[in-house]
């Protein structure tokens, strides 16, 4: 073992250096700023020669080589694939060797599952990789592989939180990938501080970084997340990964959505849904069905728009029931849907069309617990709250999309184009959006009606 190296704790606030934690920084005075670091942060120049992160500029720094950009080695478009649609597409593409991705979630989300998943295919497509398992026993890792059906009983474990011997055993073998569960139990023994304080995690998340870029490995790294939403540890571990993916869930459904909220290697548009099940996760090819799979043929209050999920067009259907006021107001509850917007559509719908809804309990609905936030859905929630009242469906392979403005007109949505695509795919046959927002080229198959106003769109469906 090497002698231990020796460290400051440098205050994050003013930067100046302290031999001892305190709680107090005595050269700014402020609290609790202190993180244990490195003394010095040096850095291994790509040459393999080492370089003084700071003295550099004056004091005997050395001259290091520079590279035409050209000249440089390019592993763009040499990808790995995981086989798992979702995932690799949510990365732009499939997995960047050398890259670090670090893997978010709230607890028992499923990221542990999701990574023993993506280990076994790399390794059943000849990707040679390591699950380090801080957190579990290799008996509890290897349960979980037995629930996979074994599709992850190839990949090679090591139970071990010390940093150093992860690096050393990773190191010994040439490996595709690694993953890290979790960066949070993971230490250093060159710093004081217990495992998940900010100093470890952000020194061992650099190291790793280190590792990742040296050896061309792929580095996963899942991270808890603390009750803010923001993955538990220093916010520059963020700064330091190449990606940040947050697993997350809607509630008490079995739905998990994959999203990128940084990639340096592609878009973060993209989601992934997949839905957990005893087998683990499965991937959801077209989350559309998924959301709109129990929906009644033909009845009223019902109708289907299409949100954007990331660039990701998702089906999802509006519920609305308009029944009698028994007694006192009337009453108005909304889910997943602003409450202030279902009062303003309720008044447009009264004062532009003519439907009162003030002797009526009103209740919306946007099934599968999606939270609606665009305005692009203010047509299917004023036409499925039309048909309640009339008591009449609208067709059930109609879609509706525009904004509802004041004045009852109808305003075009963004990207209507790939929405209509959506659509199309899912096997509707007609969409009434804003006259103006009709995307010039056609939608394969799909009959698209303009309408300039709400009134326009009843005539349209109830013949009023
Ligand atoms: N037999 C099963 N059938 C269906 N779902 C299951 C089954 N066993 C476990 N799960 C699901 O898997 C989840 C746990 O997955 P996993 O351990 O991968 O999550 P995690 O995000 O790694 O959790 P932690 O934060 O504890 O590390 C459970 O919350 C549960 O939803
Ligand atoms: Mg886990
Ligand atoms: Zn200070």
């Amino acid at each position: 073992m090497s002698p231990k190296a020796k460290t400051v704790y440098r205050c994050t606030n003013c930067g100046a250096d302290h031999p001892k934690w305190a709680g107090r920084c005595d050269a700014c005075g402020e609290w609790n700023t202190l993180v244990e670091e490195m003394a010095t942060r040096a850095t291994t120049s790509a040459s393999g020669r080492r370089i003084s992160g700071q003295k550099s500029m004056a004091e005997g720094g050395s001259v290091a080589p520079t590279v035409r950009l050209r000249d440089v080695k390019s592993s763009q478009g040499r990808r790995l694939k995981t086989g798992i649609k979702e995932f690799d597409f949510v990365l732009g593409g499939g997995i960047v060797p050398g890259s670090m991705v670090l893997v978010g979630g709230e607890p028992g989300i499923g990221k542990s599952t999701l990574l023993l998943q993506v280990a076994g295919k790399l390794e059943e497509l000849g990707h040679s990789t390591l699950y380090v398992s801080g957190e579990e026993s290799a008996l509890q890792v290897k349960l979980r592989a037995e629930r996979l059906h074994g599709s992850a009983e190839n990949v090679s474990l090591l139970n071990e939180t010390l940093l150093e011997t992860i690096l050393a055993t990773a190191g010994s073998e040439r490996l595709d990938a690694i993953v890290v569960d979790s960066i949070q139990t993971v230490f250093t023994s060159d710093l004081e501080g217990a495992p998940g304080n900010v100093g470890q995690v952000r020194e061992c998340a650099a190291r790793l970084m280190r590792f990742a870029k040296e050896t061309e490995t792929t580095v996963f790294a899942v991270g808890h997340v603390t009750k803010g939403g923001g993955i538990a540890g220093p916010k520059t571990l963020e700064h330091i990964v190449d990606t940040v993916l947050y697993f997350e869930g809607e509630g008490m459904l079995e739905h998990r959505i994959l999203r990128a909220t940084k990639n340096r290697f592609g878009s973060v548009d993209e989601i992934g849904v997949f839905r957990m099940t005893e087998e683990g996760l499965i991937a959801v090819e077209n989350p559309s069905e998924l959301f709109l799979g129990d929906r009644l043929n033909n009845s009223s209050g019902s109708a289907v728009t299409a949100l954007l999920e990331g660039s990701r067009p998702v089906l999802i259907e509006i519920q609305g029931l308009a029944t009698k006021t028994g007694y006192g107001t009337a009453q108005r509850v909304s889910t997943g849907y602003d409450g202030r917007r279902l009062a303003l559509l309720l008044a447009v719908l009264d004062k532009r069309a003519g439907l009162s809804f003030s002797q009526f309990d009103v209740f919306l609905n946007v099934v599968g617990g999606v939270r609606m936030q665009e305005p692009a859905g203010d047509l299917a929630v004023a036409s499925a709250l039309a048909s309640s009242i009339y008591d009449r469906p609208v067709a059930n392979s109609a879609i509706f999309l525009g904004e509802v403005g004041l004045g009852g007109e109808i305003r075009p949505v963004s990207q209507a184009e790939r929405r209509l695509g959506e659509a199309a795919k899912m096997g509707m046959t007609v969409a009434y959006m804003s006259e103006r927002g009709i995307p010039k080229r056609g939608s394969r198959g799909l009959e698209v009606v303009g309408v300039r106003t709400i009134n326009d769109l009843f005539r349209h469906l109830f013949q009023t």
